[in-house]
């Protein structure tokens, strides 16, 4: 019989959510710590624990048939791959940061200055929207620390309870989009799988009732 494959982050804010989500959807996850990929239990389904930026690409290639992922990191570099169920948890916004005595008034104040971020793609669409060219240094994890060691003059980075910024005498000054954890589809699914994607939805669906 055909398993549906799902790819959840491997560690970081989504992982907990994602795992609980399909524990209230009944499906329980075979995990001997550091594991990889998983089975699970009342559900045909095996489960891979991946990097959040590499599951745009897995979906693409069909390596797994679907995955919960941040919103974010599909309008960054997954633009092509459909969203089945927006669920409703991990929320956090994509938003530009700068030092906290910056005289910060408009986006204008931010033309020709350097930018470190780990959302290029984002940050681009949003300054040429905007009219403005920006100097975009892209770094993959820690970018609040930028500005304080003179890399960069802002940031862009996720906010959630804000207080990385806080820390870093960072302040936020333009949220550029809002997102939530998704269930997104590989472009290839088998029809086998789009069945076992409706009945996961079907649960998924009774769980995000019951939990409003
Ligand atoms: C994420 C994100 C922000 C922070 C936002 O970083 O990159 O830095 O969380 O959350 P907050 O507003 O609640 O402080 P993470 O800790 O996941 O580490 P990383 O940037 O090194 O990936
Ligand atoms: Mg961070």
């Amino acid at each position: 019989m055909s398993k549906i494959k799902i790819a959840i982050q491997k560690s970081g804010r989504l992982n907990e959510d994602s795992v609980q989500i399909l524990k209230d959807c009944g499906i329980s996850i075979d995990n001997g710590k550091d594991q990889l990929k998983a089975d699970t239990r009342n559900f045909p389904m095996e489960v891979m624990f991946l990097r959040n930026g590499d599951i745009p690409q897995y979906l693409r290639d069909g390596v797994v048939d679907i995955a919960i992922i941040g919103e974010n990191v599909l309008i960054e570099k997954g633009q092509d791959i459909t969203v089945a169920e927006r669920l409703n948890f991990s929320k956090c916004k994509v938003s530009l940061a700068v030092p906290k005595d910056f005289d910060y008034k408009t986006i204008k104040d931010l033309q020709g200055k350097r930018i470190a971020t780990s959302y290029p793609n984002t940050v681009n669409t949003y300054l040429k929207e905007k009219g403005i060219t920006a100097d975009l240094h892209q770094i993959s994890g820690s970018v609040e620390i930028a500005p304080n060691i003179g890399l960069a003059d802002a940031i862009c980075d996720i906010v959630s309870s804000g207080s990385t910024l806080f820390k870093n005498n960072l302040k936020e000054v333009e949220v550029m989009l809002t997102s939530e954890a998704v269930l997104a589809v590989s472009p290839t699914i088998s029809d086998a799988n789009k069945e076992l994607l409706k009945k996961l939805q079907f649960r998924i669906q009774a769980v995000l009732k019951a939990r409003a």
